[in-house]
């Protein structure tokens, strides 16, 4: 098989404050090519006890970018643990150490000859090579399988990412300490993928009500939803919906005006209109023409 090519590790290096402890200068720069990090053991022992300690004796668990090692030496033996790494000098370390069986590769394609129950590792911090990693994972693991990764927390900061990382994966996350990896500049979270369909989010505030609004409403609607307005937004979209309509509409017409292209999950908003129409209604500030059918009094439209 070929040699798979180096990513260019432009972000790790922007990540860290980099000093080479050993004061080898040639090993640093490889380590910097390569994401090379190691992780405290003691901590790795720590995410494993408390996120994968719960599988059966026997589970087979991959570390996909093992390095020399450290989290693969903390796997108990009960299971089976295999590492994958790119460097064969890594590897070749990380064998010697843990006694297991290390795939000399690139996880994103290399061949593993087994199907794993879970992934456990701190892949290099590139976004492109994170989410090629949960792709892999995620076409390798059976149902109920799992990946736990140390990951910065800006690649799971973005409302659209994590909805589209949601649509195949039920997602939790945790903070952990950024000084674990010495100079470290941004912050660091430990997150857990689940392959169970659930599409659970935890560690995530209305994420996808936010990826909702910022990628799949009208911008008109999107500014009133974040400007607000005395009465708070819904009114005011509500208004703004009908006066755009001409005065009346069902509420299947006002959402299709507020709803512009794209991949909605919550659609949130609905209920929140169709319950403002309603008190709106009760009110006496707009007329309830039929059960979802409202409309402006003729002074509201301007
Ligand atoms: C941040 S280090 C982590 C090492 C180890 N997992 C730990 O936590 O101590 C990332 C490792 O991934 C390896 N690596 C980089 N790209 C890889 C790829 N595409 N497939 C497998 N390993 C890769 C690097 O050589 C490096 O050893």
């Amino acid at each position: 098989m070929d040699a798979p090519a180096l990513t260019p590790a432009t972000e790790s290096l922007t990540l860290f404050d980099v000093e080479a402890e050993s004061g080898d200068a040639g090993r640093a720069a490889t380590d910097r090519a390569l994401g090379h990090w190691p992780s405290p053991v003691y901590f790795g022992e720590l995410l494993f006890e408390s996120h994968f300690g719960h599988l059966p004796p026997g589970a087979i668990i991959v570390e996909p970018s093992a390095g020399e090692g450290n989290l693969l030496s903390i796997i108990p033996d009960r299971y089976h643990a295999v590492g994958v790494e790119l460097s064969p000098q890594l590897a070749a370390q990380a064998a010697q150490r843990t006694g297991r069986r290390i795939i000399v590769g690139d996880f994103r394609n290399v061949e593993l000859g087994l199907r794993p129950d879970a992934v456990f590792g701190n892949p290099p911090f590139r976004t492109e090579l994170v989410d090629a990693f949960l792709s892999r994972s995620h076409a390798l693991l059976p149902a109920g399988g799992i990946v736990g990764f140390i990951l910065p927390v800006y690649m799971i900061g973005n409302a659209a990412r994590v909805r589209d990382f949601n649509l195949r994966w039920s997602i939790e996350q945790e903070l952990i300490p950024r000084e674990l990896f010495g100079k470290v500049t941004t912050p660091l979270a430990f997150v857990r993928f689940v392959k169970d369909g659930m599409r659970r989010l935890v560690g995530f505030a209305s994420f996808l009500e936010a990826a909702d609004v910022l990628h799949n409403v009208d911008r008109r609607f999107r500014r009133i939803m974040e400007r607000g307005g005395r009465r708070g937004p819904w009114r005011e979209v509500v208004v703004e919906a009908l006066r755009i309509l001409g005065g009346e509409a069902p509420l299947a017409r006002i959402y299709a005006l507020i709803e512009s292209r794209g991949l909605a999950v919550t659609r949130f908003w609905r209920e929140k209109i169709r319950q403002v129409c309603g008190e709106l209604a009760t009110r006496g500030v707009l007329v309830r023409l039929t059960a979802g059918t409202f409309a402006l009094y003729p002074q509201e439209i301007v």
